[in-house]
């Protein structure tokens, strides 16, 4: 890999910046100065410094992020602070979050930059769970929740897939879907009569949202975690 790229994906800095570094000599490799952006290093076995400090690569990572309402679950908006603003000094300019909650949903973001990982959690066919909480404007009633396990026309194609619903309190269930269709929990407790007053996202496949894990903050997952999800790929 070139010595620029990898330490642009160290997230160190733009390329443009980075390779003015190392022409002015701000980076070494092997504890020797390389002045050439694209010199050739070898990820796994050179020793890279920048700026005196070391810089390990690793070419996938993987964060859980409970996200708070009021940001976008986007890599960039004009208006709006994003799910990535949150990542201070971890920032690398490749993480991307594994599908998009709405603005006013709380909850679990895996955030990342596998791209196939990201594809098999989200590709319709892997029919892949997520469960939220969901707080309701009306109690919620057995006919509501025979009617979301059944399927419920929210005006796409074809019915919603079945969904299973956990009754928590009267205003308050667990609701878990297989698709991920705009607003679809919304759209689907308003199509039985309800209102969402609020909505979190508490798992995502295998990975639960962490209850130790404070609103706008983020961790690294667990080599369990990694591993379970990557039963998916
Ligand atoms: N369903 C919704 O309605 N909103 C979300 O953010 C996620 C699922």
């Amino acid at each position: 890999m070139r010595l620029d790229k990898f330490l642009c994906d160290c997230n160190l800095g733009t390329r443009s910046q980075i390779k003015k570094d190392i022409k002015a000599g701000l980076v070494t490799v092997n504890a020797h100065a390389v002045r050439r952006p694209e010199q050739h290093i070898d990820e796994k076995a050179d020793k890279v410094y920048y700026k005196g400090q070391f810089c390990s690569y690793e070419p996938y990572v993987y964060y859980m992020l409970h996200k708070p309402a009021g940001i976008v679950s986007a890599t960039e908006d004009q208006h709006d602070q994003t799910v990535l603003d949150l990542f201070g000094e971890d920032r690398r300019n490749d993480l991307f979050p594994v599908g998009r909650l709405d603005k006013d949903t709380e909850g679990l973001l895996l955030i990342t930059n596998d791209g196939v990982l990201a594809h098999e959690l989200l590709s319709p066919s892997k029919h892949v769970e997520k469960e939220y909480e969901c707080h309701l404007e009306k109690p919620f009633d057995e006919k509501q929740k025979v009617l979301l396990e059944q399927g419920v026309d929210i005006g796409e194609k074809s019915l919603t897939k079945p969904a299973v619903v956990r009754i928590l309190e009267d205003n308050k269930i667990t609701l878990t879907i297989t698709e991920g269709k705009f607003h679809q929990v919304k759209r689907m407790l308003h199509t039985v009569g309800n209102e969402v007053t609020y909505l979190k996202r508490i798992r995502m496949g295998t990975l639960t949202l962490d209850s130790e894990l404070p609103r706008g903050s983020y961790r690294r997952l667990t080599e369990e975690e990694k591993e379970r999800l990557g039963e998916n790929k």
